[in-house]
């Protein structure tokens, strides 16, 4: 089997989702953020508030390249801001299955309110924030995935289940 990614909005659940995943199929779990936290000793927020925005997206395109030959059999869960440059989505399609994650606002605030883990949502106006940052992502989601899901008042497991059967009909 090749490669599941999830890709989707801030708190939509691919690292939780991705996790279950992975238990349940024995495939590896690979995040993107936790690999780049890793990789540079330094939380993703001091990695915005030391570098800059562009530095931390040039880090993810770099990580996908190296995955396209490193990682195969795995559940990758990407940072939710990935899928926006055209090479990422390119480099996602070509690492295997992509599944986006749906959750809707309401879903998604309630998820990230008091988070200071997310530098796109830092400052004021947090649902501002959120509907606008959905609003330019949103086609370029469902650009980037073979299929989405709807993950709103469905459980983990629930949604972990219908990714893996979604994904037989890609063939993986
Ligand atoms: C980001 C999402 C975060 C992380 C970074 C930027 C984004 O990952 O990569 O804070 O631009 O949407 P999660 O989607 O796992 O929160």
């Amino acid at each position: 089997m090749q490669n599941l990614i999830l890709i989707g909005f801030m708190g939509a659940g691919k690292t939780s989702v991705g996790n279950c995943l992975a238990c349940e199929t024995g495939m590896d779990f690979l995040d993107t953020d936790e690999r780049i936290v890793a990789e540079q000793g330094m939380e993703i927020s001091a990695i915005f508030e030391k570098y800059g925005e562009p530095y931390f997206r040039d880090l993810e395109t770099d990580l996908l390249e190296r995955m396209q030959t490193d990682t195969e059999n795995s559940v990758i869960s990407v940072g939710g801001g990935m899928p926006m440059r055209e090479r990422n989505r390119e480099l996602l399609r070509s690492l295997g299955c992509v599944v986006y994650l749906v959750a809707s606002k309401k879903t998604i605030l309630g998820r990230v309110q008091n988070d200071g883990t997310r530098p796109m949502l830092n400052g004021e106006d947090l649902e501002k924030r959120v509907e606008r940052l959905m609003r330019e992502r949103e086609a370029l989601y469902r650009e980037a995935a073979h299929f989405r899901l709807q993950t709103d008042e469905r459980s983990i497991p629930e949604v972990a289940r219908e990714v893996l059967s979604e994904a037989r009909k890609f063939g993986y």
